[in-house]
Formats: structure tokens, C-alpha cells, sequence
């Protein structure tokens, strides 16, 4: 049966772990420049209703360097704008293509493509987790930390997307993680009893941002207001106040406490243009994880 990536609870221990050194192997082999052209003559379509610069990039980079070939489509230039139903488009796609990587709104659109595609479908970010991200996120804390046992991590801001995801990792791989959300900005309950994240004692959620970052290992914040939220900025800039990872903040972690961004960032609001200059030299890090870690994904589901 084919396999999806929607969630990382789509994932076991083992998989995350597969996919880690899978993902440190590939890097090495490029940079040694040996070319593993494994998905030679696949075809990966990527289906975007958001704006993206990494994922994208990395998704196509990742399946270039593979051997294979990436096809662009934002929904505005498909028929899926003039309402041809997903699950029309999912079967249609699948005589295509080998795999398919969409970025959209609705996290139920991405699941109706995947019960109608015949092809493996990655979620590449939706309004209720972003997985990927947060695979290559754990990639590079291996990378600087030796591990992920025995490292604290700390989310600091809003309960969104990526903290779901972060959720979700915590959970299945036993993360000793704080989440710090305002009360009006929380990780909704249903993604954390769906996750068993509710009765883990290595999980813990709070509205106080400084308890969560106590004795950190890692800091990770993200924006306040996620794509499609832009109008609710000025109402979110007044439930964020003391959210922002600054020199303050950071004080109560650990003196070599790394920050992590998924980015883009917005200097001056989650983060601190100090701390973005200071710490930031692992968002790039981050970023170039990312086509690492698509490759070693994209193996995993073409070739299953
Ligand atoms: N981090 C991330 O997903 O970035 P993009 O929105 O640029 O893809
Ligand atoms: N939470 C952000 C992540 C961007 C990569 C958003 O959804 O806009």
C-alpha cells in the first residue's frame, strides 16, 4: 500500500529515525559530490496555494539531485481554481506523476488528495501542521547537539502549525519539550489529546514563557501571525507582549542554548533583531537540512 506523510503521527520511532540517517548519509554523499540518482525518471508535482521559498526550492532541489524531475503547479494556473474537485484532480495527477508535495490551507484538502491519489502525498505545510519542517529541524538539532535525548526544547509564541507538529514529534519520539502559547493563542486541545501529549510527563504546556525556556537547550519560536493571518497581526502584536525571544528571555536557558526559526522571520516581533544576529547562524543550517531531509523522504515514499 502506498504510504502518505500528512502528520508525523503518519510516523513511528523507527521512521523518524530512518529518516535521520538516511538524511545525514545523503548529505554527506553531496557533499563528497556523489550523486545518488536514485529517483531516476520519477516525477515529483508540487501543488501550492501558499507562498513558500524553502520548501519549495528544497523539494525540487532534493528531487533534482536525485535524478528526477519536479513539476511546479500553483493553484491558481490548474483547474483546481475553477473548482475541478480534489479528488478529481488526485486521480487525474496520479497517471502523472510519482509523488505529490501540496502546500494549502485546509489540512482536510491535503487528506482528500491522499485517499483519491494512487501516488504517495506529502504535506508540504497546512494550516495545522508542517512536518517536514520539523523532521529537518530535529535533523539539525542531532547535528549540534549529538542527539535529541536529553535536550530540553522550549516553543515560545503561538500554537500554530509548526508547535502542532512539534507536538506530535515530542510525542512519538519522547521529547522532553515546554510549550509557552498565550491563552488566547494555545495548541488547540484536540491536536494534543490526538497526539497523547495530554498525559506525557515530558511534554508540559504553560502560558509563561520563562518557565518554559528555563535550562533550554533549544529556543524555537516562529512568527505570530501565520500565512492567512496577516490581518489579525495588531490584535496578536498585544496577546505576544514578553513572547518575544530576546537577550532577556534567552537568560534563563542554558548559556549555550541554541535558537532554531523555521523562518521567515519577523525580526522585532518573535524574535529580537539582536538575538536573530547573534544566534542565527543555524536557521541556515535549518534551511539547507531541509533539502536533505525532502530527499530522504522522497525516497522513502517513491521507492516503497
Ligand atoms: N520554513 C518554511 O517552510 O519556509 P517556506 O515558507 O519558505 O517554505
Ligand atoms: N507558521 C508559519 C510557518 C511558515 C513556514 C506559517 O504557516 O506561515
Amino acid at each position: 500500500m502506498k504510504k502518505d506523510l500528512l502528520s508525523l503521527l503518519d510516523l513511528e520511532k523507527k521512521d523518524f529515525q530512518h529518516l535521520f540517517k538516511r538524511a545525514m548519509q545523503l548529505k554527506d554523499r553531496y557533499a563528497k559530490g556523489i550523486f545518488d540518482s536514485i529517483l531516476t525518471g520519477k516525477t515529483l508535482g508540487l501543488i501550492f496555494d501558499k507562498k513558500s521559498t524553502r520548501t519549495r526550492i528544497a523539494f525540487e532541489t532534493a528531487m533534482i539531485q536525485l535524478g528526477g524531475h519536479p513539476i511546479y503547479m500553483s493553484t491558481q494556473d490548474t483547474q483546481i481554481s475553477r473548482n475541478e474537485p480534489a479528488r478529481d484532480t488526485a486521480r487525474v495527477l496520479s497517471r502523472y506523476i510519482d509523488c505529490l508535495a501540496m502546500r494549502t490551507f485546509d489540512h482536510e484538502l491535503v487528506e482528500e488528495f491522499a485517499q483519491s491519489a494512487s501516488v504517495p502525498v506529502i504535506n508540504a505545510l497546512t494550516d495545522s501542521f508542517h512536518p517536514c519542517q520539523i523532521l529537518s529541524d530535529i535533523m539539525t538539532i542531532i547535528e549540534y547537539k549529538g542527539g535529541y535525548e536529553n535536550v530540553k526544547i522550549a516553543w515560545v509564541g503561538d500554537g500554530n502549525n509548526v508547535a502542532n507538529s512539534w507536538v506530535n514529534a515530542a510525542s512519538v519520539l519522547g521529547l522532553n519539550f515546554s510549550f509557552a502559547c498565550p491563552d488566547d493563542y494555545s495548541i488547540d486541545q484536540d491536536i494534543i489529546a490526538n497526539a497523547g501529549a495530554d498525559t506525557m510527563p515530558n511534554i508540559v504546556f504553560t502560558n509563561d514563557p520563562r518557565e518554559a525556556v528555563k535550562n533550554a537547550d533549544i529556543v524555537y519560536t516562529d512568527v505570530w501571525a501565520s500565512m492567512g493571518e496577516e490581518a489579525e497581526l495588531s490584535d496578536r502584536l498585544l496577546s505576544f507582549e514578553g513572547f518575544q525571544v530576546n537577550k532577556t528571555l534567552l537568560s534563563f536557558a542554558k548559556s549555550d542554548a541554541l535558537v532554531l526559526h523555521c523562518l521567515p522571520a519577523h525580526r522585532g516581533e518573535e524574535i529580537s533583531e539582536q538575538v536573530f544576529e547573534a544566534k542565527g547562524a543555524v536557521f541556515w543550517d535549518q534551511a539547507e537540512n531541509k533539502r536533505h531531509m525532502h530527499k530522504a523522504i522522497l525516497e522513502n515514499l517513491i521507492l516503497a
